[in-house]
């Protein structure tokens, strides 16, 4: 069942996804060779809690840390790790889930770390050009499948790979409510979007095979082939004659293109 939410859950939603955004502003800078996971994780939930909010990962299905920091073939839930330090030509993903009175917001980048080739900066652009694309059809009445068909194509046309195991979904009070949303699918499909749903569309790409498997600690997704991967996120609202992303501050809605 697809929970529509109130305006007042709305709001609350919207006020995690300010955290969200405040958490991507501060990473912005910190974000640099020589910077472990483990400390990236650490300043996530620091400005999470200076914004009186706390992250929903940690502890989730026993997850360990308070952000799932990912580096180049990893795809989703790496485990940020003091040993682990990003280097020049680095691509590091951050997905993080603030929760805030009682509702979230879940988000991701991908920042290229220090000089970075352009192999690495190119599968960024392609991925968060799925997210574009795709939000560019978000209205009242359109089938969900139209969005995932959307995301599929223009991560194919550009010779990329979406992930098949992982998909987004709604969210609310909970960390993952339907419907379910992947990033692949055929136009007509799906549920169809109304005003107040609230949604995160999660393109995840591969350079590579579409294939992947599960390290020893349970939970980090990798590229079999040892290729690329990234995963770009936004929470959104559906609107009457549109939508609203939720995960991103105005300076960054400016930036991208989002700013009303
Ligand atoms: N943020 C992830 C998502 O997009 C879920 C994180 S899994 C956790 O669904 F265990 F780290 F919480
Ligand atoms: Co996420």
């Amino acid at each position: 069942m697809i929970i529509i939410k109130s305006p007042r859950e709305i709001k609350l939603m919207r006020e995690a996804g300010v955290v969200v955004g405040e958490v991507f502003a501060a990473l912005e800078t910190f974000i640099k060779p020589g910077v472990s996971t483990l400390e990236i994780s650490e300043l996530v939930e620091k400005v999470m809690v200076e914004h009186g909010a706390k992250s929903a990962e940690k502890g989730y299905c026993g997850y360990p840390a308070a952000a799932c920091v990912s580096v180049n073939e990893e795809l989703v839930h790496g485990i940020p790790s003091a040993k682990r330090i990003l280097r020049d030509g680095d691509i590091v993903s951050v997905d993080i889930v603030a929760e805030k009175n009682g509702f979230l917001a879940d988000a991701c980048r991908t920042y290229a770390v220090g000089i970075c080739g352009e192999r690495q900066k190119r599968i960024i652009d392609v991925t968060t050009k799925c997210f574009d694309e795709a939000m560019k059809l978000i209205k009242p009445g359109v089938h969900l499948g139209d969005i995932s068909h959307r995301i599929e194509s223009v991560a194919k046309e550009n010779g990329y790979q979406v992930a098949r195991e992982y998909t987004g979904h709604g969210i609310g009070s909970n960390m993952h409510e339907d419907p379910y949303i992947p990033n692949y699918g055929y136009a007509g499909e799906g549920p169809i979007l109304r005003e107040g749903m609230t949604l995160c569309f999660e393109p995840m790409l591969l350079e590579g095979k579409n294939s992947l498997r599960i390290l020893k600690d349970g939970w980090t997704a990798v590229a079999k082939d040892g290729k690329l991967t990234c995963h770009y996120e936004n929470t959104i609202v559906v609107t009457s004659t549109g939508f609203e992303i939720l995960t991103m501050l105005e300076k960054e809605k400016k930036e991208r293109g989002y700013a009303i």
